[in-house]
């Protein structure tokens, strides 16, 4: 039945979940399903897993932009309708796996990839991604689609990508080494818990939208939005004399999360001079060698610099290539800052340490700071 705006509840279907995985497994999965026996990664992109009975899968992972359009999805069927039966999948970095049953087909496959180019010359499915390289950058929505951003996704992580587009092609890190981009602290995906992390920051209070505000938000929720708490109730006066029920922000208690946005729609905070980013460096999920890791505050300010962001690339190739070229093999960038110690980290990195860096919220700051005089000097 089609749609009836009239009864919107008439053939509704509803609760009935995804689909069961179950029934997109290409065959050698399905098959070998829990009865896997080792796997190897044969070049960069490239992995076979070799079943207990000896059956093999090979697969080849290949970068996606994460937003893409239906065209270009179809392209990706079309691929995997000539190379692999029609099944495919997509990583938890949104790259995107095809998987052949023989190594003969691992070539043809690789060749038509590589063949495939946008107009403007780039990649359309760049091969690699696994092992000790840079893989995929998780991001969020930025400009193309969110309300509270501070800075763009797509954009920024476009021209990260581009400048380590080698690292993707290659596993020549001593470990993988994931980056991740968040456009608003509320920090949608991984930033919190990654090697590297481009984060959007504001400089800049609030301004309160007096005509509206007493219309358009739950002014108790917004004054209890704040983690520093720079809000409180006050009257203040409209533009045609009235009074109205509105809050004041104290300026100097405010740190610019803008939570109190997220909110309350009349105090909003994006200011193109003020917004910028931030770069946090040493976080880890897995419990290899060393527990998982927050990533840590680094850089306080780079600017969003549209639309290549070349001081934000330029920041993270000077990390990685020092990380590179210091750290232990296996060793995850965070294990390696904090073998070495961040005050050596900011040394051979030539990163500037500034006030910003330190932590100051509430009793938890105390335990970032030194109670040792363990430390080295620096130049
Ligand atoms: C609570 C459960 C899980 C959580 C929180 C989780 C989280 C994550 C995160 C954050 C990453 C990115 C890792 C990084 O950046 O270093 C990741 C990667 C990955 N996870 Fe999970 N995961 C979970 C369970 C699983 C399970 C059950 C599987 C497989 C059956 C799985 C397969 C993978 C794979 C294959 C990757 C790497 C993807 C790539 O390199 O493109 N995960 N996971
Ligand atoms: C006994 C079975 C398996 C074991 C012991 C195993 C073990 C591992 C280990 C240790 C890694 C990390 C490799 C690294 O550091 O580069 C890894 C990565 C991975 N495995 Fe497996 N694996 C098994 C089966 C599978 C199966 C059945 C699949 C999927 C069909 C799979 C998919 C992956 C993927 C996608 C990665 C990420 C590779 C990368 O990010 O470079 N694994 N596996
Ligand atoms: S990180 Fe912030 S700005 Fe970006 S998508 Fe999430 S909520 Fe929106
Ligand atoms: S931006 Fe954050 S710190 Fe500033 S007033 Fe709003 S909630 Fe408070």
């Amino acid at each position: 039945m089609p749609y009836d705006p009239s009864k919107p509840l008439q053939d509704r279907i509803t609760d009935i979940g995804p689909k069961n995985y179950e029934e997109f497994l290409p065959p050698v999965i399905k098959k070998n399903f829990g009865k896997w026996d080792y796997h190897e990664i044969l070049e960069p992109g490239v992995l076979v897993h070799v079943a207990e009975g000896g059956d093999k899968v090979f697969t080849v992972r290949v970068g996606g932009a994460r937003l893409m359009s239906i065209s270009h999805i179809r392209e990706i069927m079309e691929i995997a309708d000539k190379h692999c039966g029609g099944f495919l999948r997509f990583t938890t970095r949104n790259n995107i796996e095809f998987m052949v049953d023989d190594q003969s087909k691992v070539e043809p496959l690789k060749k038509d990839l590589l063949s495939r180019k946008q107009p403007g010359g780039g990649f359309k499915f760049p091969i690699g991604g696994t092992g000790a390289g840079i893989t995929n950058i998780v991001h969020t929505q930025g400009w193309l689609h969110c309300h509270t951003p501070a800075t763009d996704a797509s954009g920024v992580v476009k021209a990260v990508m581009d400048d380590l587009f080698d690292e993707f092609t290659s596993m020549r890190m001593p470990a993988h080494v994931r980056i991740s981009l968040a456009c608003c602290l509320n920090m949608c995906g991984a930033v919190h818990c990654s090697d590297i992390a481009i984060l959007g920051y504001h400089r800049k209070p609030p301004m309160i939208d007096a005509e509206v505000i007493d219309k358009v938000c739950e002014i108790p929720l917004a004054i209890a939005a704040c983690p520093t708490a720079a809000i409180k109730p006050a009257k203040i006066k409209k533009p045609d004399g009235t009074e109205a029920q509105a809050v004041a922000v104290n300026n100097d208690r405010c740190m610019f999360c803008g939570n109190c946005y997220t909110m309350c729609p009349a105090m909003p905070l994006a200011d193109a001079e003020g917004d910028g980013i931030v770069i946090m460096v040493g976080g880890k999920v897995s419990n290899r060698i060393s527990a998982p890791k927050f990533s840590k505050v680094v850089v306080a300010f780079l600017p969003n610099n549209v639309p290549r962001w070349p001081e934000t690339t330029d920041c993270i190739r000077k990390i990685v290539e020092v990380y590179a070229g210091d750290a232990r093999k296996y060793e995850r960038l965070g294990e390696w800052a904090e073998r070495i110690g961040w005050e050596k980290f900011f040394e051979k990195t030539g990163l500037e340490f500034t006030h910003h860096l330190i932590d100051d919220f509430r009793d938890p700051a105390y335990y970032t700071w030194r109670q040792t005089s363990q430390f080295k000097f620096t130049g």
